[in-house]
């Protein structure tokens, strides 16, 4: 079986999904259900004796050594995370907190947990971790498109303290020789995507009649790819990425915001049309930009490409429209999240206050 952190997120609880969907090896799913985890995600997996969640937090050593040890898990894979800039902005405590201090006792409870395996099964183990091309830090126009040997030159609390477990990840390779695998990924979109994040966020308010915001310019070039094909990724590197590698994951799609809430309204105007008739793009409304705002960010994936034999299945164009489909189809889930009533599912399971 495997430990998946985090597997009540956006791609965390994507990956746990097709994991069963495609694989069947049972998940112990470690969340600590902050706002962005979301149980009603993992609705389809509730009979499911393949899916054990457990509600706590990857910084909570005992806990994580006590699951380990119970279950005994061929891998690690660390999606639990604070994932939101703005957010990053606002409090960054959080991020260091997690993302930082979190994935270093990650780290140690598995490093003695690994220790304790016969010669084998260490070799076969895996801690794979999951970060973000925002290490980078921004491109210009001109630029290449992020390499796995680029220079990690983080901008934003989110990105700094990613970066920083991005090193310890590294670190418990080269001193302690844990078999770790890290991916870099550019920014996802589809399916269960909570609605603070850009794509989710102008699907939600142009249905609601409520404004589009665009930060700056909106010229800002984000390279999507659909979650989907982010699941893809880390499973083809959890099976043959060579221990200690990075690999960044990224389907060449670059686009402008202004260009993906055009899209998106586009595809509304079609499939969904305002009652007034007018398009949905009236509704785009130009807002103060993020401090600190990265300019550009683009993903050469070809080393997962030629070394692994990954592709992505959707373009962008593809994706998006699936996307929004999605959420059109999907109202109660939509609903629920919008309304906070998602947290009364936690309520139930978990208590009040959770
Ligand atoms: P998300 O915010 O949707 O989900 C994060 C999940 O982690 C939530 O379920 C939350 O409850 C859980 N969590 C937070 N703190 C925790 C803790 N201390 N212990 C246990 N669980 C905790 O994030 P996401 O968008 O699904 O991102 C998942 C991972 O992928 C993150 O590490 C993020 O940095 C990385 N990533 C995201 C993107 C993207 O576009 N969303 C792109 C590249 C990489
Ligand atoms: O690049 C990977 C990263 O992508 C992940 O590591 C992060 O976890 C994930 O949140 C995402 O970060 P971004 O900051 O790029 O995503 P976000 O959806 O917040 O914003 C996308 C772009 O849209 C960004 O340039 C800011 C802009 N934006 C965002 C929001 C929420 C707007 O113009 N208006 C908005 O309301």
């Amino acid at each position: 079986m495997i430990l998946v952190t985090g597997g009540a997120g956006f791609i965390g609880a994507n990956f746990v999904l097709d994991w069963l969907a495609c694989n069947g090896e049972p998940v112990v799913n470690l969340d600590k259900l902050t706002y962005a985890g979301n149980l009603q995600t993992l609705g389809s997996l509730e009979q499911d004796p393949r899916h054990r969640f457990v509600r706590g937090d990857i910084g909570d050593r005992e806990l994580v050594s006590r699951l380990l040890t119970e279950h005994r898990p061929r891998a690690v894979i660390n999606f639990a995370a604070e994932s939101h800039v703005d957010r990053s902005i606002h409090g960054p405590g959080d991020f260091i907190q997690t993302n930082v201090v979190g994935t270093f006792n990650l780290l140690e409870a598995v490093r003695d947990y690994w220790s304790t395996l016969a010669e084998g099964e260490k070799q076969d183990f895996r801690f794979l971790h999951v970060s973000t091309d925002e290490v980078y830090g921004t491109l210009t126009a001109e630029d290449a498109p992020f390499c796995e040997t680029n220079r990690y030159e983080p901008n934003s609390p989110y990105s700094a303290s990613k970066a920083a477990s991005d090193h310890l990840v590294r670190a418990w390779h080269h001193t302690y020789g844990l078999p770790v695998l890290t991916t870099n990924c550019s920014n996802n979109y589809g399916p269960y995507h909570f609605p603070e994040k850009l794509i989710p966020l102008v699907i939600l308010n142009a249905l609601a009649g409520k404004p589009l915001p665009i930060y700056g310019d909106g010229q800002q070039i984000r390279d999507w790819l659909y979650v989907k094909d982010h699941c893809s990724a880390i499973r083809r590197v959890l099976e043959a990425g060579k221990t200690g590698e990075t690999y960044n994951v990224g389907g060449w799609n670059e686009k402008a915001n202004l260009d993906v809430v055009r899209t998106i309204c586009a595809i509304l105007d079609e499939l969904q049309p305002r009652a007034d008739g007018k398009p949905y793009a009236e509704q785009i409304t130009y807002v103060a930009d993020r401090p600190g705002h990265d300019r550009r960010y683009a993903i050469d994936a070809r080393k997962l490409e030629k070394e692994l034999g990954w592709k992505p299945a959707e373009t962008f164009d593809s994706g998006i429209r699936k996307t929004v489909a999605w959420y059109l189809a999907n109202r109660d889930w939509t609903d629920a999240v919008t309304s906070g009533t998602y947290r009364q599912w936690m309520d139930k399971h978990y208590g009040a206050g959770a």
